[in-house]
């Protein structure tokens, strides 16, 4: 069973300390269920009521093994079942001269997006069980070849393959994966943003979708399906034709 519930089982969330991560860790300790929440931002993951911070930078491989021993250690104090992990953290910063192309933006995307969630599977998947559900944060920017995602999508691509790959090898231990791909969803992150944002939901919104397709124990989890669906179906549409259309003009 991949379902958490009240009282016995908990849920790991990283990036809970703002927009999404944060509305999933108060869904969450909403339906009764213990959230370790994590983020670098102590203060704000300490004002989450209710459920258990744990600060640490998942770009720092060392910080990340510490974070796991001392979550080894409150899942055994409190008889907690570690049932899902969220590796929802993640940063977006946009290449904005494909010609003059800005590889330390590139690795610095692609550090905190793919290698530190590396670095938190090292350490918080021997810690899952039978039945457990692994979520990865990808993007529906996944489905296009947007401009100016060149890193930002190809890090989201790379959670992708890193999902399917993962779930083939998990599925003799009895732990799925779930790729999460929102659409614009209202947070910091996309607040940034310099674009029309179509079809924009609420961070409660996408916790309410990311919850339950972590329930339902789905391989993907897309939202606001009105939105992703369109970008599924244009994703069918001849290279040629979307060059033509997603170019700069
Ligand atoms: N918003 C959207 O429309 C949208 C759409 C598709 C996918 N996503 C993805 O959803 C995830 C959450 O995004 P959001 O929109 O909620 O953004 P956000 O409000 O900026 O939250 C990002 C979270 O990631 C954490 N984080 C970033 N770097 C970290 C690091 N080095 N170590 C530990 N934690 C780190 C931040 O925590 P601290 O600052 O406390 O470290 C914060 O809690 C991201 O992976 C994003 O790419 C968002």
């Amino acid at each position: 069973m991949a379902t958490v519930s009240a009282n016995t089982t908990a849920v790991l969330i990283t990036g809970a300390s703002s927009g999404i991560g944060l509305a999933l860790a108060q869904h969450y300790l909403a339906k009764g269920v213990a959230v370790i929440a994590c983020g670098r931002n102590a203060q704000a993951l300490q004002a989450i009521t209710g459920a258990t911070p744990l600060a640490f930078d998942i770009t720092d491989s060392t910080q990340v093994q510490a974070a796991a021993t001392k979550l080894k250690q409150l899942l055994h104090d409190n008889h907690w079942q570690l049932q899902q992990v969220i590796l929802n953290a993640g940063s977006c910063e946009y290449i904005d001269d494909a010609l003059h192309f800005d590889s330390a933006l590139f690795a610095r995307v692609i550090d905190t997006n793919v290698v530190a969630m590396g670095y938190c599977l090292e350490h918080f998947l021997p810690l899952l069980s039978r039945g457990a559900q692994l979520g990865l944060m990808s993007s529906s920017a996944t489905y296009l070849p947007f401009p100016r995602a060149e890193a930002y999508g190809s890090s989201k691509a790379a959670i992708g393959y890193l999902g399917r790959s993962l779930r083939v090898d998990l599925a003799q231990h009895g732990i799925g994966v779930s790729v999460i791909c929102p659409g614009f969803v209202k947070t910091p992150l996309t607040a940034k943003n310099d674009f029309a944002m179509p079809m924009q939901i609420t961070a409660q919104q996408a916790a309410q979708a990311i919850y339950n397709g972590m329930q339902r124990q789905r391989r993907e989890i897309h939202f606001p399906t009105k939105f992703t669906w369109l970008l599924k179906l244009a994703s069918l549409l001849p290279e040629k034709l979307l060059v033509f259309l997603l170019a700069p003009k």
